[in-house]
């Protein structure tokens, strides 16, 4: 009888403000999410503005046993029969990774298991390319848009954990603008979610605001320029007014964004042929994002793989469907050798 080869990891995400846990098993080609869990510390950040690292490594230390033990139960695997511990490693906020790493460090050693380290970004990716596929060779060369609270980040992915950063943000990451922006509109973090939702009833053509980088002839991104073009037009208001053209405000800035992001998207797919688009991160949630690269990708005859909505912000899924791929890679470390790491490149996981 053939035996199916199969590889089961646990994953653990902590790099922000989401505790993310998954076991993710892969049988043969096929890559299964096989439990999940999201405890989100949104409310608790939303009192300070933003996420205070301490605060948040702390609220990952009272979540991360019950969860893992629950992804667990719900998959119906017991630590001693996994593989490997799949853990972000980086980039992110130095305190909320170190939990997660120590989590996987001290679980590792209790089950004897080796740890695969995974890149927060090449999670983002996977939670695209692996949407409605199994992973296969007619994916690649993929271009990856990466929109997130803390980076925007254009990707060439030539195979599988194969990364080539060919654009990047020269300032502020898109999700970071939509949140600054957001608290100039005096909306409650975290502000993506808020200005999505009441540009629905604003008009994008109000204001003429910058899409700084549009014709700087290379891929990258920068919105510091934007955010001062909103902050000066807001000051520029009085009191009644500023309420009444808060939502034309929103819609305008979101445009804006969208247009610098597609823009990027189009100018790489006229100078390389790609066989699919990838879009994730945070700011992939964005549904005039998503609407508006669906129509380009019809224009420009490429393939578009948009990560599902739930595995938009960050999670533990994504960080397992990557994880078992580097795991059967060769991608694996021992407990005692693992180490967060705030600022790393995807490159180097390559
Ligand atoms: O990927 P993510 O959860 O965390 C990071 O790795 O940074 O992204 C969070 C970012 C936040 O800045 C949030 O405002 C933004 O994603 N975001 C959105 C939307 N939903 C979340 N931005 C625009 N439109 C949305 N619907
Ligand atoms: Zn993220």
């Amino acid at each position: 009888m053939n035996e199916e080869k199969t590889t089961t990891v646990l994953a653990i995400e902590t790099s922000c403000d989401e505790t993310g846990i998954a076991v993710v098993r892969k049988v043969e080609d096929s890559i299964q999410v096989m439990s999940e869990e999201v405890a989100s510390q949104i409310n608790i950040h939303k009192e300070t503005g933003g996420v205070v690292p301490e605060v948040a490594a702390r609220e990952h230390v009272r979540v991360i046993r019950p969860l893992v033990e629950k992804a667990l139960g719900d998959a119906g695997i017991s630590g001693e029969a996994l593989d490997a511990i799949a853990v972000t490693v980086g980039p992110g906020l130095m305190p909320a990774l170190a939990i997660g790493v120590q989590a996987a460090r001290s679980l590792a050693y209790a089950w004897d298991k080796p740890i695969v380290p995974v890149h927060h970004l090449e999670g983002h990716v996977y939670s695209a390319l692996l949407e409605r596929s199994d992973g296969s060779k007619q994916d690649f060369p993929a271009l990856a848009l990466i929109v997130s609270g803390g980076h925007t980040m254009l990707i060439e992915v030539a195979g599988h954990l194969q990364y080539k950063i060919i654009g990047t943000t020269r300032d502020d990451a898109a999700g970071e603008v939509f949140d600054k922006v957001a608290r100039m509109l005096e909306l409650p973090y975290p502000g993506g979610p808020q200005i999505s939702e009441l540009a629905e009833q604003g008009s994008s053509a109000a204001y003429q605001f910058p899409r700084p980088m549009i014709n700087s002839g290379d891929l990258d991104f920068s919105y510091s320029g934007l955010k001062t073009s909103v902050l000066y037009t807001i000051r520029g208001l009085d009191r009644v007014t500023f309420e009444q053209q808060k939502t034309d405000i929103a819609a305008s800035f979101q445009q804006a964004v969208i247009d610098s992001l597609i823009a990027k998207v189009k100018q790489a797919l006229a100078a390389k042929k790609y066989a699919t688009v990838l879009l994730a991160g945070g700011v992939a949630a964005n549904k005039r994002l998503r609407e508006e690269l669906v129509v380009a990708a019809g224009e420009l005859d490429v393939e578009l793989r948009i990560a599902p909505t739930h595995l938009c912000g960050d999670n533990g899924a994504m960080i397992g469907m990557s994880g078992v791929l580097a795991y059967e890679a060769g991608r694996v470390q021992q407990w005692n050798t693992v180490e967060p790491s705030a600022r790393i490149s995807i490159e180097s996981f390559v």
